[in-house]
């Protein structure tokens, strides 16, 4: 076990490379904002604590975990400012420093990198890898011995020498650090073009005799930063595919990973398949033994044991177990798909609980509704659930059976093994086991087709 620790992730960064409006820490890798990683992280790693050191007013704290502390970066430009930032909520002994734009950092680095500190006496530990494209990261100086001996920022190259350009190693803004170290050498640290470099310490810590250790990770994807939208995808990738593999390795099987997408937050059964096209969004629920996709979306969706939905889209709903939706169905929040039901072709359900074994197979709209058990909605049964002002609920008994094309007027009771007639209209209630029908009487105009022809010869 490592002594306590504080960790400090700087967030308070302007981003400009991303040209966003939106701050570079709260943009989304896997549907998680790229500072609830590393916080998740930190805590996985056995942090004490830990502090957010945000800009006030950028909506960063609000896109933090639960019981993340925060710090306000009021003043200064540079990763040495943001920690200053922090100085007040640090106390002695070991202070981890994490970037917020590297977000797949692993808890194992951490830990490699906080038991490298201790097994070394050192004052300041860096993370550094030789794993990614160098270009625009500081890279690591070594001394003869083979020790750190500064870290030379390439995110402008004029003044930097040939020598330094063409070190692979770079440091991936990983530190810990003594406490009282870090700080009282930040204070000394000169501005580089208005601001003040976290990596100015290190000369600093060396002149007065202080052991730098490095840490080197050859994770080249938990390595990754971003500071453009094409590292955002690099690290949307690497996030993906770690997921993924995660999944698959708890028993569920992916016909086509390159193609299908789930975020960090969504859970999976084992012997599920899921297929091409696929994508799994926020605090998703996926049982066992399901079949999903091809094409499926589910958004905050609960998908019970058994079920199959294909090239479907299921968002902030539920489907019942061993039910079967789609292909082409559109489920909407609050739609509750009970045990067995079938839900087919071009059919939209918002807001209404269809209940065990009931069928509503194809080109239907069912919203606000109670449908009951074992009930069969004929091809186009749509609920006329909206008046021009209100929502109204219809609500269908146990075994109901309508006729294509009804359409049922809101508010509206129909009885147990009641059946409605084919294109009725149907805007009263109806009893149990009664028919409701409400259509003109089919009038046979003889020798029709005979006159149109003659018509047409004129
Ligand atoms: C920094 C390191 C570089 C390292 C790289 C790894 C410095 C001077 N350089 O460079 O050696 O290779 O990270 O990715 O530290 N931040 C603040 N407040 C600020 C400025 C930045 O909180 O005023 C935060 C950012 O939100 C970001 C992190 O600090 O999460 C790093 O800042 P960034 O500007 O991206 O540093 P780099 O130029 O990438
Ligand atoms: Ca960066």
């Amino acid at each position: 076990m490592a002594a306590p620790f504080t960790v400090l992730i700087m967030a308070a960064g302007q981003g400009t490379r991303m040209l966003s409006d939106t701050p570079k820490v709260l943009h989304r890798v896997a549907g998680k904002s790229l500072v609830a990683w590393i916080a998740d992280a930190a805590r996985a790693a056995g942090a004490e604590r830990v502090v957010a050191v945000v800009r006030p007013g950028d909506g960063v704290a609000e896109g933090l975990p639960d019981g993340v502390e925060v710090a306000e970066q009021r003043e200064g430009e540079g990763t040495g400012a943001a920690v200053l930032a922090a100085r007040g909520a640090v106390k002695s002994g070991s202070v981890v420093v994490l970037s917020g734009d590297h977000p797949l950092i692993t808890p194992e680095q951490l830990e490699g990198l906080l038991a490298e500190h201790e097994q070394h006496g050192a004052r300041a530990t860096l993370l550094t890898t030789d794993q990614l494209d160098p270009t625009g990261y500081g890279r690591i100086v070594r001394d003869s011995s083979g020790h750190v001996d500064r870290i030379v920022e390439t995110k402008y190259t004029d003044g930097v020498s040939a020598e330094e350009l063409a070190v692979d190693e770079v440091n991936l803004g990983t530190y810990v650090f003594d406490a009282e170290t870090l700080f009282d050498a930040l204070d000394n640290v000169e501005l580089v073009k208005g601001e003040r470099y976290l990596t100015g310490v290190f000369p600093l810590i060396r002149e007065n005799g202080g052991t730098i250790a490095a840490h080197m990770t050859d994770d080249a994807d938990a390595a990754l930063g971003v500071n453009d939208r094409a590292d955002l995808m690099a690290a949307e990738e690497a996030a993906q595919r770690g997921i993924i593999e995660g999944h698959a390795k708890a028993g569920v099987t992916f016909l086509h990973p390159g193609t299908t997408s789930v975020e960090a937050g969504v859970t999976i059964g084992r012997d599920t398949t899921i297929a091409a096209g696929t994508v799994l969004e926020g605090s998703t629920v996926i049982g066992e033994r399901c079949e999903i996709g091809p094409h499926t979306t589910a958004r905050g969706a609960t998908i019970r044991d058994g079920a199959t939905v294909i090239h479907s889209f299921v968002l902030e709903a539920e489907v019942g177990i061993d039910a079967k939706v789609g292909p082409f169905a559109y489920l909407r929040p609050g739609t509750v798909i009970g045990e067995r039901v079938k839900v087919g072709t071009f059919v939209e359900v918002k807001n209404s609980d269809i209940g065990a074994g009931a069928k509503v197979p194809h080109l239907s709209y069912i919203g606000d509704a109670d449908v009951g058990e074992d009930s069969n909605l004929g091809a186009s049964t749509i609920t006329a659930n909206y008046d021009g002002r209100k929502k109204h609920r219809t609500k269908l008994g146990k075994s109901v059976k309508t006729g294509i094309h009804t359409s049922l007027v809101a508010p509206l009771d129909v009885g147990d093994r009641a059946y409605t007639g084919a294109g009725s209209t149907i805007d009263e209630d109806i009893p149990d086991g009664a028919l409701g029908i409400e259509r003109g009487k089919q009038k046979n105009v003889e020798g029709y087709a005979d006159r149109v022809e003659e018509d047409s010869q004129k």
